[in-house]
């Protein structure tokens, strides 16, 4: 976004806060790492399918292990994996307490609800020198009201799998939440990827700087 502002005046976006900046970087840390234990699990690994290969290296080496025996180490190697996955997934999810807790106690012009409800007003009250650019600043935004809904249910759906096996009432939907969770990971995974061509496209035409700002915070003075 140009750091010039028509009379309706743009969103600021020289201003991260540290804290939303620190909740960002780790944000975005923790989920890399979660998509990772999906891909080990379901992609690179897979223990279940290695249980004829477990059962063929055991007959090579002293005596051959049952299907069953194959399975429990599969099992094993799952539950490791899954461990991770749990415990990245309690890492998310104080993070987004942690964002939650940030909207509620920043001043109300730096809330998410209140940037996004200006980008739409600058939308709509932009000249029409200006609109190509407000249309793309409410785009952006509304990618991240995507994304906060998305992370909103991969935590609520994470937590309630998480308990899944100690709450009746869990252990009835549990089928249903699991595949919400599954489809949202879909979906989260769109946001990144839309996400960095987006962060990549505006430093590199638009916004020179852009991401060097979410890292370390406003570097221009008066801009
Ligand atoms: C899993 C990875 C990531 C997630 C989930 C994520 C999520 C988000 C979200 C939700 C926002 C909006 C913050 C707000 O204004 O409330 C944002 C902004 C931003 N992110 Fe990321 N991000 C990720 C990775 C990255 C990476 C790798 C970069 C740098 C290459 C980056 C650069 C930025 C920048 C520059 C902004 C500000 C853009 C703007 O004002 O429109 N992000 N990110
Ligand atoms: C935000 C990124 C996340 C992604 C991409 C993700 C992805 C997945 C996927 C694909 C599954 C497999 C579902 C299936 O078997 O059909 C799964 C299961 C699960 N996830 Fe997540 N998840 C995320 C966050 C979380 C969070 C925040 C928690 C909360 C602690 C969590 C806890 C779990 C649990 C307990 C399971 C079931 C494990 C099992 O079957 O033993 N996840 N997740």
């Amino acid at each position: 976004m140009s750091p010039t502002a028509s009379p309706a005046g743009p969103p600021a976006t020289h201003d991260y806060s540290a804290p939303l900046r620190v909740w960002h970087w780790g944000n975005a840390l923790l989920l890399a790492g979660q998509l990772m234990t999906i891909l080990f699990i379901k992609v690179i690994v897979k223990p279940k399918a290695l249980v004829p290969e477990f059962q063929a290296a055991a007959a090579q080496h002293g005596g051959p292990i049952s299907k069953e025996q194959g399975q429990s180490i599969a099992h094993l190697m799952s539950e490791r994996m899954w461990d991770w996955h749990i415990g990245i997934g309690l890492a998310l999810a104080a993070f987004w307490a942690y964002w939650l807790v940030m909207q509620l106690t920043a001043p109300a012009e730096k809330r998410f609800g209140a940037r996004l409800l200006a980008a739409a007003r600058y939308y709509r009250l932009a000249p029409p020198a200006e609109r190509p650019e407000a249309r793309h600043t409410l785009l952006a935004k509304l990618t991240y009201l995507a994304f906060y809904l998305f992370i909103s249910v991969m935590v609520l759906t994470g937590l309630a799998l998480t308990w899944a096996d100690d709450v009746a009432w869990l252990h009835g939907i549990e089928h249903t939440v699991k595949e919400i969770h599954n489809v949202t990971m879909y979906l989260l995974i769109a946001f990144v990827l839309t996400h960095l061509a987006g962060v990549v496209w505006s430093e590199l035409t638009q916004d020179h700087g852009l991401i060097s700002r979410m890292v370390g915070g406003e570097t221009r003075k008066g801009s």
